[in-house]
C-alpha cells in the first residue's frame, strides 16, 4: 500500500498558492491511503522565526489544514518537532548527502539571497531534513507543488545511495505527484515570482484567512497589461501575470485554462477580476470562517496534533531503529 507524506512550513498564513498547489490535492489522498501530513517547523527555523509569531503560525496552520478538509479521524495530522525522529534521520542523511549534491539546489539560492555567508547552516541541508520527513515513514507518495521537485530528487539520491552504502534495500522510490493547473501560482505583484507566505508583500499574495474586501482589494490592484484576453493559452506567452490570474481562476472553478479564455476572450482584465472576485470569495470564505471558528479553541487544537504525533511516533521509530541497526549503531538495550 502506498502511503502519503506532505509537509508545509508554519512561516506565515498558507497563501492561495499553498492550497492549490499542495493543501487541496492532500483532501482526496486521506481518503484513500495512508496520508501523513506535517506542519514542518524544524524547517521554518531555517530562517529566524519570532518565537510568538511561531507558535502562533503553528496553530493558524493547523486549523487551516482542518479547515481546508484534512480530518484528524483520515489522515495524521501532527507537528515536526514533536517527533524527534525526523531530526534524529536528517542528522544521519546530513552524513549521506554530498555537498556537490546540496550545492545544486535552486531553492538554496534563492532564499540564501546574495549574502550566502551570512545564511544558516540548516537552510543548506534543509533538504536532507525533507529527505528525513518522508523516509522515517518510508513514504512512496508526495504531494507537492511544482517548487518541491528537486528536493524529491534529492531525496530520492539519498535513499538510493544509503541503500547501496549499507547493502540493504530499506528506503522505497518516492514518486512526487505535482498535480493540476495550479502546480505554480505566482504573485500578484510580479509574474516571475511565485506567491509566497514569506513575501515581505502582504499585497503579493491571498492568505487562506483574508476577508471578502481584502480578497477584492488585492484581486483588483493585481498587476496585469494592457492588453485583452486572448483565445488561446500560447498566447499568453510573455504575458506572465495575465497566464497567472487565468490559471488561478481556471484551477477554483475546476476548469481548464483554454475554458477561461474562451469565456472572456476579447474582454479586458477589469470585469475578468470581478469574476475571479466572487470565484475567489465563494471559495474561500468558508474555509475562513472554520479556520477562525477552530482557533477559538486552542485547546482541541493542541489536543488533535498530539494525537497525530502519537500515530507518527508508532511508525517512525520501528523504521529508525532499523537504520540504526543497518548501519551498526550499538542499540539501547
Ligand atoms: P512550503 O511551506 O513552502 O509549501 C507547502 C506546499 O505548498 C506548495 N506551494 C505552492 N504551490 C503552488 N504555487 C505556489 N506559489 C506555492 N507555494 C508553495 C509547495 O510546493 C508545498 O507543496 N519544503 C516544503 C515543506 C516540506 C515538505 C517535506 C514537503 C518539508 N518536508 C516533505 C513534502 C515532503 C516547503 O517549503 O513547503
Amino acid at each position: 500500500m502506498q502511503r502519503v507524506f506532505s509537509g508545509i512550513q508554519p512561516s506565515g498564513v498558507p497563501t492561495l498558492g499553498n492550497y492549490l498547489g499542495a493543501i487541496r490535492n492532500w483532501v482526496p489522498m486521506q481518503e484513500q491511503h495512508e496520508s501523513l501530513f506535517c506542519i514542518v517547523d524544524l524547517h521554518a527555523i531555517t530562517q529566524f522565526q519570532e518565537p510568538a509569531q511561531l507558535l502562533l503560525q503553528t496553530r493558524e496552520m493547523a486549523a487551516a489544514l482542518l479547515a481546508c478538509g484534512l480530518s484528524p479521524e483520515k489522515c495524521i495530522l501532527f507537528v515536526q518537532s514533536h517527533v524527534p525522529a525526523h531530526a534524529e534521520l536528517g542528522w544521519i542523511f546530513n552524513c549521506v548527502a554530498r555537498l556537490g549534491w546540496l550545492n545544486r539546489m535552486t531553492q538554496f539560492k534563492d532564499k540564501a539571497g546574495k549574502d550566502r555567508e551570512a545564511a544558516s547552516a540548516g537552510l543548506y541541508v534543509y533538504p536532507n531534513l525533507m529527505a528525513a520527513d518522508i523516509l522515517v515513514y518510508k513514504a512512496t507518495s508526495v504531494p507537492v507543488g511544482d517548487d518541491q521537485r528537486q528536493h524529491l530528487e534529492l531525496a530520492n539520491d539519498i535513499a538510493e545511495k544509503f541503500n547501496h552504502d549499507y547493502g540493504v534495500k530499506l528506503f522505497p522510490r518516492i514518486e512526487p505527484h505535482i498535480l493540476g493547473v495550479a502546480a505554480r501560482v505566482m504573485s500578484l505583484r510580479d509574474g516571475t515570482k511565485k506567491m509566497s507566505k514569506s513575501d515581505p508583500s502582504d499585497q503579493s499574495r491571498i492568505n487562506l484567512n483574508d476577508d471578502n474586501d481584502a480578497i477584492a482589494l488585492k484581486i483588483r490592484r493585481a498587476r496585469t497589461d494592457a492588453e485583452p484576453i486572448p483565445g488561446h493559452m500560447l498566447q499568453l506567452e510573455g504575458r506572465a501575470e495575465a497566464r497567472n490570474l487565468v490559471g488561478i481562476l481556471a484551477a477554483i472553478t475546476n476548469t481548464m485554462p483554454e475554458n477561461v479564455l474562451r469565456e472572456h476572450e476579447g474582454q479586458g482584465f477589469g470585469s475578468f477580476k470581478e469574476v475571479l472576485t466572487e470565484a475567489l470569495v465563494a471559495h474561500l470564505s468558508p474555509i475562513r470562517a472554520e479556520m477562525l471558528r477552530l482557533l477559538e479553541d486552542p485547546g482541541s487544537l493542541d489536543a488533535a496534533l498530539r494525537r497525530g504525533a502519537e500515530k507518527a511516533e508508532a511508525i517512525a521509530n520501528p523504521i529508525l531503529a532499523e537504520v540504526k541497526q543497518a548501519m551498526g549503531f550499538l542499540a539501547r538495550r
